[in-house]
């Protein structure tokens, strides 16, 4: 241990969030830190693990719905205000049981998702980092809401803001172009600023090679420290023999039958589609995928959620039984890494984005919410990784402008040559910055050396 130095880590409870916060403490855990995950009541008889991680410890909080968790609150805004009583008061009541039971807690990396996580370490006098889960351009975006900075709703058709690239009204994040769609979350996704200037350190899962210029901008409001991408080590620079996934998982991946599966495929020739653990496809929306991804030429593997299943078309699984297969979860870092797969067609979920980033797979972005538009903007306009299948007035994106784009992707031609040509290169920069002395990694010893000191 270095020092006996122990931190806990608290993740928002979703897989979004607890992945890339579980897989900073393994590292942490790696560097000699007594790590312990902090999950909700809920989610701790929720999980599921292929491979328990040793290195970190679990402990939990109530957020007030120990029975259900978010599904059993009536509302985002009732969720999101009771996880804050509850959860503060859970939280402090952990971190006093931990110091009389012999493990004092000395410092709490906390999701920017849960601010009022800080008021409770401070009070205790206890060091905190915030962990922001998003992109550096997404934050940047969300502290100029917080500071009055950027007007919402957003005035005119453009944005410029510092470190960034134009951004039309529409590449923002939805909660900002859609100011008012769902008021409990834009609070949360703003407050994460409202006592920022209090934090010890500010980490971000970004690598600095990644978005230099809005890096360099927010480090000279606050110290920050880039330490991403928090994907596994095996995945890439293989330096934690151990560290294989990131150790829970909230439904349980069809992994047999999607290996089986791939391994019958020719390189390069299917796509992966999903749409991450949280956002709902509408009816019609299913139905163009559906279609879009009869029309190519492509195998596919598709990930639909249990509730979204009801939405495929009629006899659609059965139709298309010779060419895809659909599973309700899959191990997305392993279907990432299987020589078959070509392209990702994915909401761009900021952690989907790096494990595509890292794994060096082109992508068609198909985002749905949140900060996904401004992701999708950086995979097309900024790392030239992939397209953007554009919706239509009814903001829907058809069945040919699905199949152009993944065609376009998987088959080459010039601009899928060049994606997959800045896909090798955005995977060996990730890499690179996460390996011995890359710059993620100086940055996580950096964090370690005054944690301990
Ligand atoms: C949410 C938000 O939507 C996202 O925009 C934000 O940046 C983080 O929180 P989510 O929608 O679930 O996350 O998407 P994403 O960020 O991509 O995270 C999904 C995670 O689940 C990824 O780590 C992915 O590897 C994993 N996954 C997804 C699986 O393991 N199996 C699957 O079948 C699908």
């Amino acid at each position: 241990m270095a020092n006996g130095t122990h931190v806990l880590v608290l993740p928002f409870p979703g897989q979004g969030h607890i992945n890339p916060m579980l897989q900073f403490a393994s590292r942490l855990a790696s560097k000699g830190l007594k790590t312990t995950l902090v999950t909700t009541v809920f989610i701790s008889k929720s999980i599921y693990s292929d491979h328990p991680i040793a290195s970190t410890s679990f402990r939990t909080i109530s957020d007030g719905f120990d029975e259900g968790g978010f599904a059993q609150a009536k509302s985002p805004d009732i969720y999101l205000s009771t996880f804050k009583s509850v959860g503060s008061q859970s939280l402090a009541s952990l971190i006093k049981e931990l110091g009389d039971t012999g493990s004092p807690v000395h410092a709490v990396i906390y999701d920017g998702f849960m601010a009022w996580a800080l008021d409770v370490a401070k009070q205790l006098g206890i060091r905190a980092a915030v962990f922001l889960t998003q992109s550096c351009a997404v934050n940047s975006i969300h502290y100029h809401v917080s500071r009055g900075l950027l007007k919402v709703p957003a005035e005119g058709s453009s944005v410029w803001l510092p470190g960034l690239p134009e951004l039309k009204v529409w590449e923002l994040p939805s909660l900002i172009y859609h100011h008012g769609s769902y008021p409990a979350w834009f609070d949360t996704i703003v407050n994460q600023f409202s006592n920022i200037d209090e934090a010890d350190w500010v980490l971000v899962n970004t690598f600095y090679e990644l978005e230099k210029e809005v890096v360099d901008w927010m480090s000279k409001i606050w110290k920050l420290g880039t330490i991403g991408p928090t994907i596994p080590s095996m995945y890439l620079d293989k330096r934690l023999k151990h560290n294989k996934d990131y150790g829970l998982q909230l439904l349980h991946p069809n992994t047999s039958a999607c290996m089986r599966w791939l391994n019958t495929k020719p390189n390069g020739s299917v796509v992966y589609v999903s749409f991450g653990s949280f956002a709902e496809v509408g009816v019609e929306q299913m139905a163009e995928i559906a279609w879009g991804l009869i029309g190519t030429n492509a195998y596919f593997l598709w990930v639909v959620r249990e509730p979204e299943v009801p939405k495929l078309p009629d006899n659609f699984k059965h139709m298309t039984r010779e060419k895809g297969l659909i599973v309700r979860w899959c191990p997305q870092l392993e279907v990432l890494k299987h020589g078959s797969v070509g392209c990702f067609v994915s909401h761009c979920g900021y952690n989907s984005v790096l494990e595509a980033l890292g794994l060096g797979v082109p992508m068609v972005a198909m985002p749905q919410w949140a900060d996904q538009a401004t992701n999708a903007k950086h995979v097309e306009d900024v790392w030239g990784v992939g397209v953007r299948a554009l919706v239509d007035e009814k903001g829907i994106v058809r069945r040919e402008t699905i199949k152009q784009c993944i065609n376009e992707v998987i088959m080459g031609g010039e601009r899928g040559n060049e994606i997959k040509k800045n896909s090798i290169k955005w995977k060996n920069l990730a890499i690179k910055a996460a390996d011995h002395g890359g710059s993620s990694d100086k940055n996580i010893d950096e964090f370690v050396a005054k944690i301990t000191s």
